[in-house]
C-alpha cells in the first residue's frame, strides 16, 4: 500500500515495500563511504607530500571497508530480495536493473583492484595503521600497473552509474513524485 497525498504525491512506503532494514542502512553508509572515498582518490597525487601518506591510509582503509559492507550487502540482497518498483515502462525497469548490477560489480571490484595495486606497487595495507591485511600478492612492478589501470577504469565507470543513478532518483522523485525512493529510505 502506498502512501499518496490529495494531489497523487508519495508521502512514504510501509515496512513491507520497502528493502530490508539491513539493506537501507547499508546503501546510505555505501553511499556516504564513495562519496569520500571516490573524491579522496582523484584528489591524492596533487596534495603536498607530508599529507599524502594520511591521505592513502584513509583513502584505501575506507575503501577496504566499502568491499566489506559491499559483500553483506550483496548476501542481504540475495536473501531478502527487493521489494516490488513502481509502474515503469520496461526500458526503464531493465536500465535501473542493469545500473544497480553494474554498481555491485564495481564496487566490489574497485577496492579489490586498488588494494592489489598497493600491494603490487610495494605497499601493503594496514587498515588505519593497525591492522595489517594479508595479500595474495605482493611486490610486483609488472601486475602493478595493471591493477591500477582497472582501478583508474573503474573509477570512471563508478561515477558514470552514479550518474545514471541519480538521474533515476531525480526522474522518480522530483518529476513524477513517485513512491521510489522511499523504497530505500
Ligand atoms: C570502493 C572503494 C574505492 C573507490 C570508490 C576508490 C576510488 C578511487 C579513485 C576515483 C581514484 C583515482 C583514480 C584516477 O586517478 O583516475 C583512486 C586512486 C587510488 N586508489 Fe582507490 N578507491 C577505492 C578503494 C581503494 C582501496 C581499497 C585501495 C587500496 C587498499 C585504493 C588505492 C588507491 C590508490 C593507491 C590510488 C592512486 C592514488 C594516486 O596515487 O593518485 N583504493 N581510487
Amino acid at each position: 500500500m502506498q502512501v499518496y497525498d490529495e494531489r497523487g504525491i508519495a508521502q512514504g512506503l510501509p515496512q513491507a515495500s520497502r528493502y530490508a532494514a539491513a539493506s537501507r542502512v547499508l546503501h546510505w553508509i555505501v553511499a556516504a563511504l564513495v562519496l569520500v572515498v571516490w573524491p579522496a582518490g582523484m584528489v591524492i597525487e596533487f596534495l603536498a607530500e607530508e599529507n599524502k601518506t594520511i591521505a592513502y591510509l584513509l583513502h584505501e582503509s575506507f575503501g577496504f571497508l566499502i568491499l566489506w559492507i559491499m559483500l553483506a550487502r550483496l548476501a542481504v540482497r540475495l536473501v531478502r530480495g527487493a521489494p516490488a518498483h513502481e509502474p515503469m515502462p520496461p526500458w526503464q525497469a531493465r536500465l535501473a536493473g542493469t545500473v544497480h548490477v553494474a554498481l555491485y560489480v564495481a564496487l566490489i571490484a574497485m577496492p579489490i583492484a586498488g588494494f592489489l595495486a598497493t600491494n603490487a606497487f610495494g605497499f601493503p595495507l594496514s587498515l588505519f595503521g593497525i591492522l595489517p591485511i594479508p595479500s595474495p600478492v605482493g611486490k610486483d612492478a609488472a601486475l602493478a600497473p595493471i591493477f591500477m589501470t582497472i582501478h583508474m577504469v573503474l573509477g570512471w565507470t563508478i561515477l558514470v552509474l552514479f550518474l545514471l543513478h541519480l538521474g533515476g532518483v531525480l526522474l522518480h522523485h522530483v518529476f513524477r513524485r513517485d513512491a521510489t525512493l522511499y523504497r530505500i529510505i
